[in-house]
């Protein structure tokens, strides 16, 4: 099977200055999703149709290719004149393929490969020479709606050009299709541009190959959520709480508990332990590890490349970010951490800060176990501090200062004025 993603499309209703496909969804653009579920299918060389900024689309591409070991194909599409359009560049790579194309448009990301996998197999069982991937929606509008006659699905018709009682139709086009490759570009050839918005629309094969009698089928496998695309801001919103929500589920069933679930985000590739608890307002990214027992919130970040060991307690307006966070350790008011490694029962005063940034580049702040950091310390990194050690209250770590195991160091900057008994 190859698999052609239609990327191409400027994204006009998003008024912004990214082609659509490249738009932030919770931490990566959103054709990274599309990408990761061929590559799940075993379809790691798909072709990508590029067109509205598609220098940065490639060099998003190449970035793919580095860190997800997928090869995609670059199509260009130089000018967009409709989805139709968009596969028509593709005839030349495809127009001998003897196994099925599977369509995606890149600005679909919620879509499952469990879904993918049912709607392949039925297409494959049903023998037809094109299948649509169909859901069912509460309110269908501005996606193409499913025509049948007696059940038969015979057409797909565009929101801008149905008739009102067509626009009450509530089965819709995701725009996934399946097509046996001679029936998909022998029909491209007779579509014509005679519509509301003059494109070829890759909707109107349908009707072409209806008319020839090809045998056709519409799928209602999707669900309406993951039939969401995205035109507009708010589909952009609604798309990014739909995955937030299915990431919260997923934790939920295993054994952690969100206070206020529809208060926070959390973005897919997370894992958290069971009996953590994650308080409103917090937002996890993507990577991050958070262990047992742990209690996150309110009004925490935690962001990427950061590992939260069990225990730990990170407490209201704390930002983890690029850091190892040991076990038992309570970083519990305003805090940032950042490039840092914390060693297992420290306790983090409030106000304390890692200043890790110079103006040109981060560096580490590495604290020991059972360190005593007082109210409002700023390490100015790189630093380390050395097991059991303490800061006071307001002190300033200066940058390559070593405090020892045990010592105590106050003031700005902080100097050594004693040392802390060894705990029995
Ligand atoms: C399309 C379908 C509609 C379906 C909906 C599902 C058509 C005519 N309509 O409408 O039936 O319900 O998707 O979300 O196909 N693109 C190109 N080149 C182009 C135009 C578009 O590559 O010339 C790409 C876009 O980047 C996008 C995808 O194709 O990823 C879909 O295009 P879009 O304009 O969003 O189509 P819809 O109006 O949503
Ligand atoms: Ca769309």
């Amino acid at each position: 099977m190859e698999a052609v993603v239609l990327a191409a499309g400027k994204g006009t209703r998003l008024k912004s200055r990214l082609p659509k496909v490249l738009q932030d969804v919770l931490g990566v653009p959103m054709l990274a999703y599309v990408l990761k579920t061929l590559k799940s299918l075993g379809i790691r060389r798909p072709y990508v149709v590029v067109g509205s900024g598609a220098n940065a689309v490639c060099s998003f591409l190449k970035i793919c290719e580095n860190e997800l070991a997928i090869r995609p194909r670059v199509v260009y599409q130089r000018q967009q004149h409709g989805t139709g359009h968009a596969v028509m560049m593709t005839q030349r790579h495809l127009r001998r393929h003897s196994g099925d194309i599977l369509i995606w448009p890149g600005d679909m990301p919620l879509l499952q490969a469990e879904t993918l996998k049912r709607f392949m197999r039925d297409h494959q069982a049903d023998g037809s020479a094109a299948s649509v991937l169909s859901a069912l929606r509460i309110d269908p509008n501005s996606y193409g709606r499913i025509l049948r006659a007696g059940g038969r699905f015979y057409a797909i018709r565009e929101e801008l050009d149905a008739t009102d009682t067509e626009r009450r139709i509530q089965e819709v086009n995701t725009g996934v299709y399946l097509f046996k490759s001679r029936a998909l570009f022998g029909a491209l050839k007779k579509i014509r541009p005679n519509n509301r918005k003059g494109e070829y629309y890759l909707t109107d094969v349908v009707e072409v190959l209806s008319r020839e009698r090809q045998p056709m089928a519409a799928f209602p496998f999707a669900s309406s959520n993951e039939g969401q695309g995205i035109n507009s801001r708010q589909d952009l919103a609604g798309v990014m709480h739909i995955m937030s929500q299915r990431e919260i589920r997923y934790h939920q069933e295993k054994g952690v508990t969100f206070v206020a679930p529809e208060q926070t985000v959390v973005a897919p590739g997370v894992k958290i332990g069971p009996d953590t608890v994650i308080y409103p307002w917090c937002y996890i990214e993507s990577g991050v590890r958070i262990g047992r027992d742990c209690q996150i919130g309110p009004f925490a970040k935690i962001r990427k490349g950061s590992v939260i060991e069990d225990g730990a307690q990170i407490g209201s307006f704390v930002e983890i970010a690029r850091s190892r966070i040991g076990k038992k350790v309570f970083a519990k008011h305003l805090t940032y951490l950042g490039d840092a490694v914390v060693g297992a029962n420290t306790n983090v005063g409030a106000g304390t800060i890692t200043a890790n940034f110079d103006g040109k580049r981060k560096h580490m702040t590495r604290i020991g176990k059972q360190v005593l950091v007082g109210s409002d310390t700023v390490f100015v990194a790189p630093v380390s501090i050395g097991d059991r050690a303490q800061t006071g209250a307001g002190s300033v770590i200066k940058k390559n200062t070593r405090v020892k195991k045990g010592e105590v160091v106050v003031g700005v900057p902080a100097r050594p004025i004693s040392t802390r008994k060894k705990r029995s």
